[in-house]
């Protein structure tokens, strides 16, 4: 259970989010939401993928990932080259420090169901709904029981599981992503 676990907070989660966002067929000049960003695993792979775009990081920096801060994040995303398209935030999911329709794409990478309640957890996901333009893309990586929550409540959005590469230690903790395109 250790070794799966590790491996999937070392390398899995890092090669299923390379596929992921290849799969969103960005054109390169979007500007993304990353909630929940911790230190930036999916943030500086976005960003990665927008060589004219902008990559938003928000998260409060709970103990829910050992080290994550603002000073954290934006030393990867120097050590990765690209700092220069990365900004961080402190906010809570729960309430988006941001406008209306501001974000093209939005990420949650196993962040939303660590929300302390269901309320709270949806409210967070009519959040990412909020600031996303129309047509634009979310795509939230959580475990199934909880993606198909968020599916049904959005009346929206397809779930498929991620694999072996995204299993928390054991299958039932098996990271799934649900992806909806915002209608125009
Ligand atoms: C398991 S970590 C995942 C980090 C990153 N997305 C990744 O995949 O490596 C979950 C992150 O969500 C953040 N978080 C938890 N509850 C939050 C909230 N209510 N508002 C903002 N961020 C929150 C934590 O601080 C933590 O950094």
């Amino acid at each position: 259970m250790t070794g799966i676990y590790l491996h999937t907070t070392l390398r899995g989660k890092f090669r299923v989010w390379e596929r992921e966002l290849d799969r969103l067929g960005l054109r390169g000049d979007e500007q993304l939401l990353d909630m929940g960003c911790g230190r930036g695993a999916v943030l500086i792979a976005a960003a990665q993928h927008l060589p004219s775009g902008r990559a938003v990081g928000i998260d409060l920096w709970t103990v829910d990932q050992s080290g994550n801060s603002p000073q954290a994040t934006l030393a990867n995303a120097a050590k990765a080259g690209v700092a220069d398209r990365v900004e961080v935030r402190t906010g809570d999911l729960s309430s988006l420090p941001f406008a209306d329709q501001s974000f093209d794409v939005v990420t949650a990478a196993a962040a939303i169901h660590n929300l302390r309640s269901p309320g709270l957890r949806l409210r967070a996901v009519d959040e990412a709904m909020r600031v996303l333009r129309p047509g634009g893309q979310l795509l939230i990586a959580d475990p199934w029981p909880f993606n198909r929550r968020y599916a049904s409540h959005l009346g929206q959005g397809t779930v498929h599981r991620l694999g072996p590469s995204y299993w928390y230690g054991v299958p039932l903790l098996a990271v799934t992503s649900l992806h909806v395109t915002k209608a125009n």
